[in-house]
Parts: C-alpha cells; sequence; structure tokens
C-alpha cells in the first residue's frame, strides 16, 4: 500500500458488503478515515471495523436525502469535508419489462439512481468549499450497454453514467472530479444471490465465456480502481467511465480462439 489517501475522509455508500466493503478496506489501508452509510451492518463490516477501529457506520437509506445531509452535516463537523464519495449502494432485480410492476421499477430507480443523486448532493458543497473532492460513482458495464431482462438495472445504472459526467461537467471548476465506474460481474453477495440459483448455471457459464480474462472479477480489483480515481494519480481523470470487466465488453467471442488453440 502506498498511504495514497493518507488524511482523506471517505464516504462510502453501500459500505458494508461486496464492492464498497472492498473500498472501504482498501482506502482504511491507504490511510484515509472511512465512514459507511448502509442498511445495516454486516458481519463483514464488523470483522474490518476491529482491524479499523475508527472506522463509521450510519445506518442510511440513501433513498432519504435528508438523512444523509444531516449525517454529512455531522461528519463534517467532526472531519471537515467529505474529500472521496464512493456510491456503491445498490439493487439489482426485475426483469424485461412486461414482467415488472411499477413498484419494482421505481425500486430499483430510487436506489440505484436517485440514491447517487442524494448522496452527491449532500456532500458537494463541502467539497467545493474545500475546493477538492472526488465522487466516484459505481455504475455497470448495464448502464453501457443492454443485458437481456435488465430493463430497469439497465435505466438505473445509464443514469449513473451520464450523471456523473454531468457532475463533472458542473462542478470541475470547483475542483471536484467525478468519474464512473462500470463493473462487469464481479463475485459479490448481490452477485452470489443471482448466480448461484440452480437455474442459473447455464447462464453463468455463458456470461464467463464472454469475460475475456476467463474468470469473473473481485471486489478488491473495482476497490483498487476506486483508489486509483480517489487518489492525486487521477488528478486530471473526470467525466470518465471506467470500465472493469475482464473484458467482457471488448467484443463477442465465437470460440474462435479455442479453435487456435488459445483458450
Ligand atoms: N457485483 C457485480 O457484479 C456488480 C456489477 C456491476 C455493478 N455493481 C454495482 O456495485 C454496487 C455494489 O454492489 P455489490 O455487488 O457489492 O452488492 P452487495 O449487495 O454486496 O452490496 C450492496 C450494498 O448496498 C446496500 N444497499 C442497498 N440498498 C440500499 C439503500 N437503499 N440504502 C443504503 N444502502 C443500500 C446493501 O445493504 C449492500 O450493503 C451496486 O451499485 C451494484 O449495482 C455490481
Amino acid at each position: 500500500m502506498t498511504n495514497a489517501l493518507k488524511d482523506r475522509v471517505a464516504l462510502i455508500t453501500g459500505g458494508t458488503s461486496g464492492i464498497g466493503l472492498a473500498c472501504a478496506q482498501r482506502f482504511a489501508d491507504e490511510g484515509a478515515t472511512v465512514i459507511a452509510f448502509d442498511l445495516k451492518e454486516t458481519q463483514d463490516w464488523k470483522a474490518f471495523t476491529t482491524d479499523y477501529p475508527s472506522a463509521l457506520f450510519y445506518s442510511i437509506d440513501v433513498t432519504d436525502g435528508p438523512a444523509q445531509k444531516a449525517a454529512v452535516a455531522e461528519i463534517e463537523a467532526k472531519f471537515g469535508a467529505v474529500d472521496i464519495l464512493v456510491t456503491a449502494a445498490g439493487v439489482r432485480e426485475a426483469g424485461p419489462i412486461t414482467m415488472v410492476d411499477q413498484v419494482q421499477w421505481e425500486r430499483v430507480i430510487n436506489i440505484n439512481l436517485n440514491g447517487t443523486f442524494l448522496s452527491a448532493q449532500a456532500v458537494l458543497n463541502g467539497m467545493m468549499n474545500k475546493g477538492k473532492g472526488s465522487i466516484i460513482t459505481i455504475a455497470s458495464i448495464e448502464g453501457l450497454v443492454a443485458n437481456e431482462g435488465g430493463g430497469a438495472y439497465n435505466a438505473s445504472k445509464g443514469g449513473v453514467v451520464l450523471l456523473s459526467k454531468n457532475i463533472a461537467m458542473d462542478y470541475g471548476r470547483k475542483g471536484v472530479r467525478c468519474n464512473a465506474i462500470c463493473p462487469g460481474f464481479i463475485e459479490t453477495p448481490m452477485f452470489d444471490d443471482i448466480m448461484n440459483d440452480s437455474s442459473m448455471t447455464d447462464v453463468r457459464a455463458s456470461i464467463q465465456n464472454q469475460v475475456k480474462l476467463g474468470r469473473f472479477g473481485k471486489p478488491e480489483e473495482i476497490a483498487a480502481a476506486a483508489n486509483f480515481l480517489a487518489s492525486d494519480e487521477a488528478s486530471y481523470i473526470t467525466g470518465h467511465s471506467l470500465v472493469v470487466d475482464g473484458g467482457y465488453t471488448a467484443g463477442h467471442s465465437h470460440g474462435i480462439v479455442q479453435m487456435l488453440g488459445l483458450g
């Protein structure tokens, strides 16, 4: 580790599980003070805080704008402005749009897209006053290309990608950078819930076959990208959507590399 985030205050939504927790771990390893907004403290989060007792947890639903603003005001009073925001809170559900009802549709849009908007809104004034900040949204490759049955999720993540570019445009002159990370298929509790269902065996194999590195990703590999974007190493990068997908979206596989002995 490089101590790249020494003295930074990092707020991570969805920080007690999966990608958010991996970011919390990496940022803490790099010297940051870490705060998670999430619905609940997981066992993994509790284990993490035994190593880093200064890490703070707030029980917050990201769809609750006033709650996020109140918590950020408390954090700012204690530590100063939030330097890094990662918006990893999210849900993946629903199906083709004739098969979902309005409640399911709105839940996905509300948590994934509206939640991202509300989290960014809560920290931006503090970042502007400080003249510096890095916002990293966890979008998805499914915000760039559609996935079968992904209706609400695709729409929510496509919205996150463009919202991130918009934040980069509107707040760049105030010193705030904003980038989206677009993960591919990453082994987290969310991934396991869907992919470990016995009905998904063939789908899982088909997806893995399209990943050019031949394997699913690890949450730590997304955290490594987030650490780069949060750090001063990325000081001239804003408005970018960074695909971290093992080559899944690089092109379509048709078995030719295997035929040629490369697979
Ligand atoms: N795992 C993947 O393959 C993958 C791929 C692309 C993008 N993503 C995105 O990465 C992010 C993290 O997903 P993950 O795979 O780590 O899943 P995860 O389920 O392990 O973590 C998601 C976290 O978000 C929290 N959360 C959900 N709704 C919330 C709400 N209303 N308020 C506050 N917290 C809430 C959950 O409690 C959980 O801790 C999500 O936005 C997801 O869409 C994941």
